[in-house]
């Protein structure tokens, strides 16, 4: 496995690389979700095709107050992780590759992003996207396998991709979880042993919220506010929203009839923690 940090290197080379390419976009501090997305790329790639992972740490998806800079960084360790799942190439540029003082074109979604996560992060997904678009250019690649967690990038990315007819086609994946219904996040490291104890809340409240769903809640102000009650009878939480959307343009629905998306983001301390559920 190679490891490739400069955007100009990785562009020489990628008329040689074998096809398909298929890319794994992260910001590293690896765990089992990550490493899911990467085996659902060897699958895609095939033993002829190409992995290639990303790992950067981007500046400009983080709001002022947020943790870029003590977000986890085991550069070695993630490169270790991503050679024993079978990937092949790693580019891991470093700051200055990427973003000059004087950058002055952006890229923004101006639909989906106003909601959920795009509401409370404002101009988030603005640096999700320009990160991604930097990343398709100099990668190249066939397909590129997305999370679920992050039910509302992938939506943002997938209407950049049809919008801006990027070559690339977006796989997505489930989301991968601890035993206990927790959704893994690198984020979980942050968490208290209390807080860890009380977090996997928001994937119960979902669970039995599809079975309310199924059984025939038909009021979705009452399912909103159940599902409120329930995230609070964990003492460390505090809603940041609680929302049920419609999975495709993630507008608020009047009725619920699946498919439908319940999606939270929940804070425990500092530590802020997003799950959804597509109950279709
Ligand atoms: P990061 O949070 O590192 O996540 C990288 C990819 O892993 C994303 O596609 C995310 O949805 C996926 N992922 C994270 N936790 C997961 C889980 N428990 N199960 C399945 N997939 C999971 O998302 C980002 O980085 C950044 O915004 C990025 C796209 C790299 C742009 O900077």
């Amino acid at each position: 496995m190679r490891t490739i940090k400069k955007p100009s290197q990785f562009q020489a080379l990628v008329r040689k690389i074998s096809r398909p390419l298929v890319l794994v976009p992260t910001m590293g501090a690896l765990h089992e979700g990550h490493l899911a997305l990467v085996r659902r790329a060897r699958k895609l790639a095939g033993q002829k095709g190409t992995v290639v992972a990303s790992l950067f740490v981007n500046p400009t998806q983080f709001g002022p107050k947020e943790d870029f800079s003590r977000y986890p960084r085991p550069f070695r360790r993630d490169c270790s992780l991503l050679w024993k799942t079978g990937c092949d190439l790693v580019f891991a540029p470093e700051m200055g590759e990427i973003y000059h003082d004087d950058r002055s074109i952006s890229v923004s979604e101006n639909q989906l992003s106003k909601v959920m996560c795009g509401a409370a992060r404002p101009g988030h997904f603005d640096g999700v996207c320009l990160i991604v678009s930097k990343l398709f250019h100099i990668v190249q690649p066939d397909i590129s396998v997305f999370g679920e967690k992050d039910y509302q990038q992938l939506a943002i990315l997938r209407r950049m991709v049809r919008d801006l007819n990027f070559p690339v086609q977006i796989v997505s994946h489930p989301t991968v979880r601890e035993p206990d219904g927790l959704a893994m996040s690198s984020r979980n490291g942050y968490l208290s042993a209390e807080e860890r104890r009380q977090a996997p809340i928001i994937y119960e409240a979902f669970r039995i919220a599809e079975e309310k769903v199924r059984s025939g809640t038909t009021s979705k102000t009452k399912l909103a506010t159940w599902i409120r009650r329930k995230i609070q009878s964990a003492p460390l939480a505090k809603i940041d929203y609680v929302e049920i959307v419609n999975p495709d343009d993630l507008q608020p629905v009047r009725d619920l009839k699946p498919p439908l998306l319940l999606a939270a983001a929940v804070f425990f301390g500092k530590t802020r923690l997003i799950d959804n559920r597509l109950v279709q």
